[in-house]
């Protein structure tokens, strides 16, 4: 009994260490700016993007003398460790204003607990859309939210704001300290991956490049148009040469080379197609799998490089991410009842709301009697846009090998049409 209430007193004492020493600490990016978001090591699922890496929601806080200023905050159930870096710079109390550049819950989710504590009368600034999305996300007349000035006076320097609209809510903005060149970028040149590092610069690119590739197909390309065109604006009035520290609300702080981040934003805009096909997949009896495995290896025989994705071991937004940068995309169904499978029908809706553009699609699919499974996912290519230079290929029952002729020619095809876009 004593050995194990010593035992359970031993982790308390080194949980705390651990949560004071490790997880609490600010980090400081310039002499008066700091970090003081979370990292959520554990999150998973988020909105239906997988995060095997987790996240961070980043917070930053200015100081100015009297003058201390929170950027955004970070989501419900994480008000304490934000509030815990921020005690060991200042007393929370002390927090003048709050700018929230991005309502969506994980920046804003912990806005209504941290104003209760720093103080409800505090000014909560947002864009005009913003202070609309907050006050209809919490009903909560009591926070003072207002819609950003031109200038906020941050205690002898002045933040500008821009709105950054549909990137990638209404809300969004951008806040810049032009005396310091950091600029508050929220999701933008983002990525999902909880580590205790913070700046760009203590990661190999090897190692953020896919996560930020990753977390661009997935959230930002719907929005392509609206990001290159803010990167033209910001190019043209010179904004973007007085950026020194980009600080994003999730993934690291750029601070020794933002412009490289920026670089592979102005090339993923323009979703460029690469020599490369994606065969994304569900089977019920193995006989649509027959069909995806041949594809792929008459596409990789025609000189293709050929990603295989069985979307019942691989998350769609797994996927989604090969599919990015690739100028087709084969889809295969078995037929259910009438319509397609279950899991293609999520994949395609997924895909569909992010607007790829420059792709060729093809369908595929085994069935027993009716067949619809592959002229659905067939239709479905065409409302989202993609060039479909071939009819869909369905094989009746388990495919044999005198069956293969047509599954061949749409390989062949497919590959011709990706050599031509890519
Ligand atoms: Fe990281 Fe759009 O929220």
């Amino acid at each position: 009994m004593t050995a194990v209430l010593f035992s359970e007193i031993a982790n308390i004492f080194i949980f705390s260490k651990l949560h004071k020493g490790f997880k609490m600490e600010p980090v400081k990016v310039t002499d008066n700016i700091y970090w003081v978001g979370a990292v959520d090591y554990d999150i998973r699922d988020f909105h239906g993007y997988l995060t095997p890496r987790g996240s961070t929601y980043n917070a930053y806080l200015v100081v100015n003398g009297d003058v201390v200023t929170l950027i955004d905050t970070v989501k419900h159930g994480l008000e304490d460790e934000l509030l815990s870096r921020v005690a060991k710079i200042v007393d929370p109390s002390k927090i003048t204003q709050v700018v929230s550049n991005h309502a969506e819950m994980d920046h804003s989710g912990g806005l209504p607990v941290i104003m209760k504590r720093i103080g409800l009368e505090k000014p909560v600034y947002a864009s005009s859309m913003g202070v609309k999305n907050l006050f209809g996300q919490f009903h909560y007349a009591g926070m003072n939210l207002q819609t950003v000035p031109e200038k906020l006076d941050l205690g002898g320097e002045d933040m500008v704001f821009l709105e950054t609209r549909m990137i990638h809510w209404p809300d969004s903005m951008f806040s810049f300290l032009p005396s310091q060149g950091v600029l508050f970028s929220q999701d933008g040149f983002g990525m999902h991956l909880a580590a205790p590092e913070r700046f760009d610069d203590e990661v190999d690119e090897k190692v953020w490049g896919p996560l930020a590739l990753n977390y661009f197909a997935n959230i930002l390309t719907p929005y392509t148009v609206q990001i290159g065109k803010l990167l033209e604006k910001v190019a043209a009035d010179g904004l973007l040469a007085q950026i020194k520290i980009v600080c994003p609300d999730h993934g690291f702080v750029w601070r020794k080379n933002p412009g490289r981040i920026v670089e592979l934003y102005s090339r993923w805009v323009q979703q460029k197609p690469e020599r490369k096909a994606v065969i994304v997949f569900d089977t019920m009896w193995h006989s649509t799998e027959y069909m995806a495995r041949e594809l792929t290896d008459y596409l990789a025989c025609q000189g293709i490089e050929t990603r295989y994705h069985n979307l019942k071991n691989t998350h769609r937004s797994v996927a989604t991410t090969d599919c990015f940068e690739a100028a087709a995309i084969l889809i295969g169904s078995p037929t259910i009842n009438n319509q397609m499978f279950p899991s293609v029908a999520d994949f395609l809706t997924y895909v569909k709301s992010l607007k790829f553009k420059n792709k060729i699609g093809a369908a595929f699919g085994s069935h027993g009697w009716s067949g619809e499974g592959a002229k659905l996912v067939q239709a479905e290519l065409k409302t989202m846009g993609f060039e479909v230079p071939s009819d869909e290929v369905r094989i009746q029952w388990v495919p044999q090998e005198k069956d293969l002729g047509p599954l061949k020619a749409l390989g062949q095809t497919v590959a011709e049409a990706v050599k031509k876009l890519s």
